[in-house]
């Protein structure tokens, strides 16, 4: 398997798991229509790598245009799917556009490589399909839960879409029918908190205006583009009383989606199957504050404010299926996140 297409791939995850796969021998093309990402990104990932990934500018919630595109590439051995919006706050004002986005670029794509020989697919889920779990460590199994965002809406029904396109191969095989096509390998990958950058500071997470995520505003905060943090409530049941959540190294989530597209060209995988991509260990909003002063030596401006419409407590992984059967696990440590993340944005600065 040489050729891969990165939908999404200029974005954060995206533009982290190009640089893995072209680190690997991969040929790699990117489809992404830079609503918010920038074509700087290619250069960077050429200048990290050695070679430039072939991009091309392309809507995939726009049918024409995505038939158009896989049809160029039918030669494609796998998918890896990252193209949609993913600002919680965003999706709750925008349902609309997150739902037509979201799912008709997933329908599109699919519709695509149905006319291709391609049923190799990585789909990029997040742990909000959980919303806030009964117990913890949260597992494959721990059941998903009505969505508190559009955003998070959309990954379950896109997950409900592939598991029934899969399910709709094996009904047809039951019937002795010639099957739509060859059987689908599909793993639906659930990020917890991506966070972090390559340690050549040349590619990193991008937020479009005022960030929505922790992590970027802790460094855009520490670079003076914000007069402070606000940490969104303290009064949680967690150990100090800020949300808990866990965090990974994009490195490390970039590295677990190599692992997830070989893996289904071994062993005679067939079907569907979902993966938890955390660390399995949960750290609070002040330890990840506590975790960036203390690797910059910057003492950082926070107040803590209000609870955040949406928010939940705590969660964190039970990754043990992805060791087991990626041989995957995250390894990088939230200092080295932290500092990555500090790295990237002070790079960012000089470029200002
Ligand atoms: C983390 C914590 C905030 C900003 C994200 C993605 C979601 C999914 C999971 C991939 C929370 C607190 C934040 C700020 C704060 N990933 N915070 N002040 O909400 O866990 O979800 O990861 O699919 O798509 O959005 O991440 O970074 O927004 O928040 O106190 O200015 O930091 O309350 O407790 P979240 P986040």
């Amino acid at each position: 398997m040489k050729k891969v297409i990165v939908t999404g791939g200029c974005g954060f995850i995206g533009s982290h798991t190009v640089v893995e796969l072209q680190q690997k021998g991969y040929t790699v093309v990117i489809a992404d229509d830079l609503s918010n990402s920038t074509p700087s990104v290619v250069e960077n990932i050429g200048r990290i790598t050695g070679e430039k990934p072939i991009l091309e500018i392309v809507d995939l919630s726009d049918r024409t245009a995505c038939l158009r595109f896989f049809k160029v590439h039918s030669d494609a051995d796998a998918v890896i799917h990252f193209a949609a919006a993913k600002a919680v706050g965003e999706s709750v004002s925008k349902p609309l556009h997150y739902y037509r986005n979201n799912i008709g670029s997933l329908l599109n794509v699919l519709d695509a490589m149905e006319r291709s020989s391609c049923r190799t697919f990585v789909f990029s889920s997040s742990c909000t399909v959980y919303g806030q779990p009964d117990h913890l460590p949260v597992t494959e199994q721990t059941p998903r839960k009505p969505a508190c965002s559009p955003y998070g809406n959309t990954k379950q029904v896109c997950e409900d879409v592939l598991a029934d396109l899969v399910a709709s191969c094996r009904t047809d095989k039951g019937k002795g029918g010639a099957l739509s096509g060859a059987s689908w390998k599909i793993l639906s990958l659930r990020y917890f908190n991506p966070i972090g950058a390559h340690p050549s500071a040349l590619i990193g997470e991008l937020p479009n205006g005022e960030p929505n995520n922790l992590m970027p505003y802790i460094t855009q905060t520490a670079a003076g583009i914000r007069p402070l943090l606000k940490v969104f409530g303290n009064d949680y049941p967690t150990p100090d009383g800020t949300p808990v959540r866990d965090y990974i190294h994009v490195c490390d989530l970039a590295e677990a989606h190599v692992k997830a597209m070989e893996y289904m060209q071994e062993n005679g995988f067939e079907g569907m199957d979902c993966f938890n991509l955390g660390t399995g260990r949960g750290y609070s909003v002040l330890e990840v504050i506590g975790s960036f002063e203390r690797v910059t030596g910057i003492k950082l401006a926070y107040e803590i404010a209000g609870r955040r419409d949406g928010d939940i407590a705590q969660i964190w992984a039970d990754a043990g299926k992805a060791e087991r059967l990626l041989g995957w696990k995250a390894r990088r440590t939230l200092d080295e996140m932290t500092l990555s993340a500090w790295k990237w944005q002070e790079n960012l600065q000089k470029k200002i």
